[in-house]
Parts: structure tokens; sequence; C-alpha cells
């Protein structure tokens, strides 16, 4: 990402901590808002607040209030954020323990309950009708996503179409509604609102499988998270998928072995099998198809003036693929 839009991005993400820093005042609990503030203020990225700031800007000047409703979409993720570690038993986030490890499941579960209660608070306050049906079904979806991710991790029989139709949920939806949200509170046409949702769709599931893709190749000193998690888990993302169908015979039982072995096996044999990943050209194919969704996601952004929102959300959308936390 250039310097420029390096700026830009990180004086607008500090109005966005300012609306949540003031929201948080009214916390009585200290141990609430030890919890919140641990979750919220950590080095998060800040993207969908962002994104729900830029694209209620590609019209013009977006109405008083776009940033409350931008924090909406920071409290609406950290609190999937504090519950995904619950969910996953993870220890590390942001390169910092986690928020189920400092105080334990019963307070992070209830933070997050408090985050997703403030937030349609908010959007209720602030939005309008529209705005709270789309948050109200982003967070439908998110759940609906996570318990496709269980129904097949159990049943075995990942796929390509299961990958997508799971990113679609557990990380897409959001996304997706924070670019229509930001369009339908400055008042944009529905041809508008069906562009945006779809720049929102592409960018998150690129964004995810990047995720993924960082989960073998990242510096976990650059993501906070632990690399090799995914396949030590047994977890069948995209690279794996892509390996498993296009691996040459002996490479291909090799990989189904270690996925029939036990996660200390899989630990042990990390580096090899990101070695035979990289010799199937998995890494590869699905950064061509993080590509492809982000070429598709700027060009759906046609459609508006060439103004420095527009400039700003293709910028966000190259930084998607060069990402490296
Ligand atoms: C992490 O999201 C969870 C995924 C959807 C992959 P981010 O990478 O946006 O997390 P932070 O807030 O910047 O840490
Ligand atoms: C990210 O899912 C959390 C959500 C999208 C709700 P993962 O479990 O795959 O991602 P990390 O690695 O914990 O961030
Ligand atoms: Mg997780
Ligand atoms: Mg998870």
């Amino acid at each position: 990402m250039d310097q420029i839009l390096r700026n830009i991005l990180k004086a607008e993400a500090a109005t966005i901590d300012a609306a949540m820093e003031a929201d948080l005042v009214a916390v009585q609990s200290p141990l609430l808002h030890e919890v919140l503030c641990h979750a919220l203020f950590q080095g998060g990225k800040r993207i969908r607040p962002l994104l729900v700031r830029y694209s209620a800007s590609l019209i013009g000047e977006p109405p008083a209030h776009v940033n409350t409703l931008a924090s909406v979409f920071e409290y609406l993720h950290a609190a999937s954020l504090l519950h995904d570690d619950v969910i996953d038993h993870a220890d590390l986030r942001r390169g910092k323990e986690t928020a189920n490890r400092l105080w334990g499941n019963e307070a992070v579960i209830l933070a997050g309950d408090y985050l997703l209660a403030r937030a349609m608070e908010l959007v209720a306050a602030f939005g309008g009708a529209e705005c709270q049906r789309l948050v109200s079904e982003a967070i439908r979806r998110m759940v609906e996503g996570e318990f496709l991710q269980m129904r097949v991790a159990e049943t075995r029989n990942a796929s390509e179409a299961s990958y997508f139709a799971i990113l679609q949920g557990k990380t897409a939806a959001l996304i997706g509604a924070a670019c229509e949200v930001g369009i339908v509170f400055a008042g944009g046409t529905r041809q508008q609102r069906r562009a945006l949702r779809t720049y929102g769709t592409n960018l998150g599931l690129a964004f995810q499988i990047i995720d993924d893709l960082l989960d073998y190749h990242g510096d976990p000193n650059e993501t906070g998270k632990a690399v090799g998690n995914d396949f030590q888990e047994g977890k069948m993302t995209l690279p794996l998928l892509m390996a498993l169908a296009n691996a040459g015979g002996a490479d291909r039982a090799r990989l189904e072995a270690l996925l029939a072995a036990t996660p200390e096996t899989r630990r042990a044999a990390f580096a090899e099998a990101r070695r035979l990943l990289d010799a199937s050209g998995a890494f590869a194919n699905a950064r061509a198809k993080a590509e492809t969704l982000i070429t598709e996601a700027i060009a759906s952004l046609a459609i508006f003036p060439d103004t420095a929102a527009r400039q700003v959300l293709t910028g966000l959308a190259g930084y998607v693929l060069t990402r490296t936390k």
C-alpha cells in the first residue's frame, strides 16, 4: 500500500477509535471494560469500519455520525473474534494472549454479547431500519457459516464449493454488509448498492483466502497468530483442498495419511506438508483465485465517479492481496 493511502487510513482509523473510546466510557463494570479494551484496542487493522466510511463517501460528503455507524462494524468484528477464539481454543491474537486465556470463557462470551447488543443499539439509533436489517442479516449469516464449517469438519466432506459457502458466511457477509450499509446510509441507489455488495463480498472472500495462505507462509511476528495452525487442526482451507485435487499420486497419499494422523504428527510434519502444497501449485492457484476476486471487486466500482473515496477503496482491495498481517 502506498504511503499516501496509509496516512489517510491511519488518520481515519484514529477518528473511529475516538468514537469507540467515547462510547465505552458508559461501561459500568471494570472487568467488562477491561475485556472490551483488550478486544478493541490491540492493533486491529480497522478494515471493516474503513470500508463503511469510504463506501459512504463514494457519492458525496457522508451524513454526520458516519464514524459511529462505522464503529458498529468494528464492534461486530471484535465480538466475532472474541467468540471465535473461544470456539477455536486460540491462545494468540494480534501477538498477545487472547481474552479467553486472560479472563476465561464466561467473561469473554458475555463481552462479545455486549458488543453485539451495543452494535444493534447504535445502528438502530443512527442507521435506520434498512441498515439494521443488513446488520442482522450479516450476523445470522456469520453464525450459519460457522455451523456449516462445523458440519463439514465432522462429516469430512470438504470441497471447494463448501469452502466458499463457509467463507460467504463467516467472512464475506460482514465485509459485504459494511460496504452496503455505507452506501445505504449515504442514500445510494439500488444499482450502487448492488455494486458495493459485489465489491465487499469479493473483497471478503479474497481476504479470507489470503488469511488462509498466511497460515502457511505468514510470519507470526506480523500476523500475530500461530502459523501452521490450520494444518495442525486439519482445517481444509483452499490451499490444502487445491493440493489434494492436483498433487501427484504419492504426494496426495502422503497428505491424506497426514490428515488421518494426529495433530501432533501434523505439527511435526508441517514443513514437509508446506513443500508438498507448494509442489502441487496450490499456493499459486489459491493466490490466483484471490487475485481474480479482487479484480472483479475493483471492476464493480467503475459505476462511481473517480473520487478520492473510490481510489481508497481500490487501494484497500489491492492491499488485501499484499497484506502480511
Ligand atoms: C481476522 O480479521 C479474521 C478474519 C476474518 C480472517 P482481521 O485480519 O481484519 O483482524 P484484525 O482486526 O485486523 O486483527
Ligand atoms: C475468523 O475465522 C473469524 C471469523 C471470520 C468470525 P478463523 O477462525 O478462520 O480465523 P482466525 O485465524 O482465527 O483469525
Ligand atoms: Mg479462529
Ligand atoms: Mg474460527
